[in-house]
């Protein structure tokens, strides 16, 4: 199956410095590599409403959540492109996390086992210096993929306050350059044994 890698991108600015990063990463790819960019502020999705129990599922045709919803089924690499915003994921891409609960119950789409085996990446950019404050998003992205039956491939981290930012931590940079070429193993929660 060709790769097809999409990015999800979550800042609330344009330009910001985890897409720098992202871009970054992705120049990497092979030209065979098939790439979607969507940018959440452009693409706003709604509120989201726990329907999980409720019994009138529908498969999202239309507007952004029907693109996003077709966009993940047909990636066999999801990249979550979030800035760190208060040790997590930002609200937009947060949301988007949350719609994945209830595409688990849309009738005839088989969400869980579609993505099961494919892969969550994850990419941030952060004003601490000090990254194991963005554990906790590295932890949502893991744990998410682990419930998934996904493979995870990390989270790739840059330092930057203010757009632009990232483009001085070469450290990041040289880290873009092998991102995607990691190994992503299936990932486990840490109380399953391997
Ligand atoms: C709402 C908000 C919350 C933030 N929280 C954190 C944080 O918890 N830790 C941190 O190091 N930086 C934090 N920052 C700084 C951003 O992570 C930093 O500016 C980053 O470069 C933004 O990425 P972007 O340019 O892709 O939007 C926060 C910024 C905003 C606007």
């Amino acid at each position: 199956m060709t790769r097809r890698f999409l990015f999800v991108l979550g800042s609330s600015r344009d330009d910001g410095n985890t897409e720098l990063l992202a871009r970054a990463a992705a120049e990497q790819l092979a030209e065979d590599v098939e790439q979607q960019w969507i940018d959440l502020s452009d693409h706003l999705l709604p509120d989201f409403e726990d329907l999980r129990h409720d019994s009138d599922h529908v498969r999202p045709t239309e507007g952004n959540v029907g693109l996003l919803f077709d966009a993940t089924l047909a990636a066999t690499d999801i990249v979550i492109a979030s800035p760190l915003y208060w040790y997590s994921l930002s609200g937009q891409a947060k949301r988007y996390l949350d719609y994945w609960s209830g595409w688990l119950r849309t009738p005839g789409a088989d969400f869980k086992g579609t993505l099961a085996g494919r892969t969550l990446w994850g990419v941030t950019a952060l004003a601490h210096e000090e990254f194991e404050v963005a554990d906790p998003l590295i932890g949502t992205l893991h744990h998410s993929a682990a419930y998934m039956g996904m493979r995870f491939g990390g989270v790739l981290l840059g330092n930057g306050s203010k757009p632009g930012d990232v483009l001085g931590d070469t450290e990041a940079l040289a880290r873009a350059k092998t991102f995607f070429a990691q190994e992503a193993p299936l990932a486990r929660f840490p109380y399953e044994t391997p």
